[in-house]
């Protein structure tokens, strides 16, 4: 079986449903359930003997310990962090705790399992740590895009936490030979995504006639990567890629935020139509965020090279499916609306005056 950490959040469910759909290798779920991680995303697999869920936190080792003993999973295939750049500017301690002390933990415990494993076991042993682009900092419009061996220039509480976490995944397969593979990818989008990231934000707030929250002039460029594509390279990766290396994965969609709001306004637009005219009536230009890196963009072409990954959406059809997803599934998103996202959407948005 596989290990996975944060498998209840959007990538991590994303990537469980898309392993079982494909294979009978079961999973082990290991996940806290903070305010991001949601059970209802996996409801499909109530009953499934292939999913063992258990609650529990990264930087438990007595916990880790046991389940690595219990199970004895290949793999590890690593998701579980705090995620959210706003939120890591409002409190950057849980970030530090999760990011880079539960990803230390998890590698030491991984280390004490690992190193008693036959040689053929040990070879084939992968530790699988997913990581983000925004390591590399913030480009210009006319930088190349980000390649492998770019320099680490993380700018926000998050970026800095995720690039520590790199480094000691680095450093634990320089030092002691762990077999890690690393992945930077850019911003994913599709079913299941917390509606305090962008995309969702912008269709949950236009669904219920709220202001739909721009940051600053709007033209902050981010690259966009459909989540199933995601977890289709993750799975490249884990079957393939070299341990000690490092794989950019990116979507090849480099897009302005405000051209993102206009494509989901026109989709809701003609999926259903606001009585009151476009939903775009609705776009607010609101304070920046501090530090806002202006651009990301991802060079994609050695998992090409070496994998042969490509991703099989567009922008166009990823973003069709995914504004599909949300009208279909009032019910998901009406759950994950609880006291406490009503509470972050206070604190994040009430001090930026429009
Ligand atoms: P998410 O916030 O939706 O989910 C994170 C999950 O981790 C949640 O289920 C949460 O309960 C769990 N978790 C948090 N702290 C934990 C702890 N201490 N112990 C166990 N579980 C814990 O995040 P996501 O968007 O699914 O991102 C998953 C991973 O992918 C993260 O490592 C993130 O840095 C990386 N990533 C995300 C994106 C993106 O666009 N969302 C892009 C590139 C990389
Ligand atoms: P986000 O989804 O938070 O991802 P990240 O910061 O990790 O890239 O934000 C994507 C972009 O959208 C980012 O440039 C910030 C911007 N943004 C807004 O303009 N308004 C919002 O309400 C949010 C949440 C994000």
């Amino acid at each position: 079986m596989i290990l996975v950490t944060g498998g209840a959040g959007f990538i991590g469910a994303n990537f469980v449903l898309d392993w079982l759909a494909g294979s009978d290798e079961p999973v082990l779920n290991l996940d806290a359930l903070t305010y991001a991680g949601n059970l209802e995303s996996l409801a499909s697999l109530t009953g499934d003997a292939r999913h063992v869920f258990v609650k529990g936190d990264i930087g438990d080792r007595a916990l880790l310990d046991r389940l690595f003993a219990e199970h004895r999973p290949r793999a590890v295939v690593h998701f579980a962090a705090e995620s959210h750049v706003d939120r890591s500017i409002h409190g950057p301690a849980a970030f530090i705790k999760t990011n880079v002390e539960g990803t230390f933990t998890l590698l030491e415990a991984t280390r004490s399992f690992w190193s008693a494993l036959d040689a053929p076991a040990k070879a084939a042993f992968r530790f699988h740590h997913v990581s983000t682009d925004e390591v590399y900092g913030s480009l210009s419009k006319t930088d190349a895009p980000f390649t492998e061996t770019d320099t680490y220039e993380p700018n926000s509480p998050y970026s800095a936490s995720k690039a520590a976490s790199d480094h000691l995944v680095r450093a634990w397969h320089h030092t002691y030979g762990l077999p890690v593979v690393t992945t930077n990818c850019s911003n994913n989008y599709g079913p299941y995504h917390f509606p305090e990231k962008l995309i969702p934000l912008m269709i949950v707030n236009a669904l219920a006639g709220k202001p739909l929250p721009v940051y600053g002039d709007g033209q902050q460029v981010r690259d966009w990567l459909y989540v199933k594509d995601h977890a289709s390279a993750i799975r490249a990766v884990l079957a393939g890629g070299r341990p000690g290396e490092v794989y950019n994965i990116g979507g090849w969609n480099e897009k302005p935020n405000i051209e993102i709001v206009h494509t989901v306004c026109a989709l809701l637009d003609e999926m259903r139509p606001d009585p009151a005219g476009s939903y775009s009536r609705l776009i607010t230009y609101v304070t920046d965020r501090p530090g806002h890196d202006r651009r990301y963009a991802i060079d994609a072409r050695k998992v090409e090279r070496e994998l042969g990954w490509r991703p099989a959406e567009t922008f166009d059809t990823g973003i069709r499916k995914t504004v599909r997803w949300y009208l279909d599934n009032a019910g998901w998103v009406e759950h994950v609306q609880s006291g406490a996202y009503r509470e972050w959407v206070d604190t994040n948005y009430s001090a930026r005056a429009a």
